[in-house]
């Protein structure tokens, strides 16, 4: 297996360019299930998570094709069973379920596990599926989800921990080809569920209202092809910002959002670093003395759980006491007893880090939990004294393209070890 290792010390500076977003790219691709027609996407980011979904487009017998950042599909018939084989590897496989259920008026997924970051169900996936007249069974460990007809129905979508992002695009996958309106109350309203709205409208979908928290979608016979380009990845982008405030001196990301970023600038502002933001650029200044933060993930457009463990990294060489509240998913710190054996002053008290900030942090051996702890092993790796050796990094090529060679090009000194 794969290891990262991260020379700790050095100053970063240049710029770097943000790649389009997993998260947008993932619910996309799998829309393009909807129809029969060619559809090209742009900018979808070389990852691994969206090799697994490409393979997952193909074993449903869409025909696909990469050619660098541009995806084209055209799945001219498709099965309705997607292969547990490759639907175990990525939870968002899930969202096959809603195009399939479409178009097809049925479809199988394995059901999802729980996985390191929490209990992931999807009851309110089948809750939203359910309103628009499906049926569904879980049987042998997979969910199947089947209607006679797609109706559009007036749904909730709020779990006790919010909105649900994948639910909200499952759902509105399955209801544009629904007969009649569906209204989706509760909705999230990330920037991504927003992209890929702006896909199905593309396709000839009639959408209004992604990005608020009431959508309302009015049931279309067929779609056609489209091409789109993917927002860029403001994870990724929020990733890169924080490298800039760890240990740089002047860090640019081209094509970024600005205004997805706005929670994570505002936390960066608050602790003391200077931002510039342009129309699709920004610039990071490091700060010798920054402030201690308190903080709470939140749905878009609030801080997102997605930068906790970056912030988590951030703030344990922080002077002062932080504190960061994990709403979305209680359980997401597998990243805190790494921290700690690099030296980090961190308490946990429910779903609360308690941060005190240390002078130093220490290379140490650690593990990769998932995606973005170990983001944060690499953020921690940066401003450490000698050489964080980061296994399991194919948690880290699930969602971030090159990480190692674009923060090299800023003037870190990160090496890959092949095993
Ligand atoms: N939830 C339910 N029932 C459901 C669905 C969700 O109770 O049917 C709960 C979840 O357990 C969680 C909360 O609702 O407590 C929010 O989960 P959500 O459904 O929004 O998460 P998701 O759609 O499965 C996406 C991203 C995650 C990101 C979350 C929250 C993708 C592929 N994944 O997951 O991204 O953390 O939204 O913003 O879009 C990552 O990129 O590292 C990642 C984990």
């Amino acid at each position: 297996m794969d290891k990262i290792l991260v020379h700790g010390g050095s100053k970063l500076s240049g710029s770097v360019t943000i790649s389009g977003s997993k998260n947008s790219a993932l619910p996309i691709l799998a829309a393009t299930l909807l129809t029969r027609e060619e559809c090209v996407i742009h900018r979808v980011p070389d990852l691994s998570d969206i090799h697994y979904m490409l393979q997952i487009l193909a074993s449903l017998g869409a025909e696909v094709e990469r050619a660098s950042g541009t995806v084209t599909v055209r799945a001219d018939a498709v099965k309705t069973v997607a292969p547990y084989e490759i639907v175990r590897k990525m939870r968002a496989s899930v969202c096959v379920l809603g195009p399939l259920l479409g178009r097809e008026k049925e479809a199988t997924v394995s059901l999802p596990g729980g996985c390191v970051i929490g209990d992931r169900p999807i009851d309110l996936h089948l809750k939203g599926f359910e309103a628009l007249g499906a049926q569904h069974r879980i049987d042998a460990g997979n969910v199947k989800v089947f209607a006679s007809e797609l109706r559009g129905g007036t749904m909730n979508l709020r779990g006790k921990l919010g909105p649900t992002v994948l639910g909200t695009d499952n759902v509105m996958m399955a209801a544009v080809l629904a007969e009649g309106t569906t209204v989706i109350e509760s909705a999230a309203a990330e920037p991504e569920v927003v992209d890929l709205a702006n896909f199905l409208i593309a396709m000839g979908a009639k959408i209004e209202g992604a990005g608020t928290r009431r959508i309302i979608i009015e049931g279309v016979k067929e779609l056609h092809g489209a091409e789109h380009s993917v927002i860029p990845d403001r994870i990724e982008a929020g990733t890169f910002l924080v490298a800039g405030a760890i240990a740089g001196t002047e860090v640019t990301l081209r094509r970024v959002n600005p205004e997805h970023v706005v929670a994570v600038t505002d936390k960066l502002v608050e602790a003391g670093y200077r931002i510039e933001s342009q129309r699709d650029r920004m610039t990071i200044h490091g700060n010798g003395d920054p402030k201690a933060l308190q903080l709470m993930t939140e749905p878009f457009p609030g801080f997102p759980t997605d930068m906790q463990a970056q912030f988590c990294a951030l703030l344990s060489r922080t002077s002062g006491n932080s504190t960061i509240t994990e709403t979305i998913f209680p359980q997401r710190f597998m990243h805190v007893s790494e921290l700690k054996r690099m030296g980090a002053n961190i308490q946990l008290e429910g779903a609360t880090a308690i941060i005190a900030g240390v002078e130093r942090l220490s290379g140490a051996p650690v593990m990769a939990s998932d995606l973005r702890a170990s983001a944060a092993l690499v953020l921690a790796g940066l401003q450490a004294e000698g050489v964080t050796e980061i296994n399991r990094v194919y948690h880290i090529d699930r969602g971030y393209e090159l990480i190692d060679e674009k923060l090299n090009a800023l003037g870190a000194h990160i090496e890959r070890v092949k095993a």
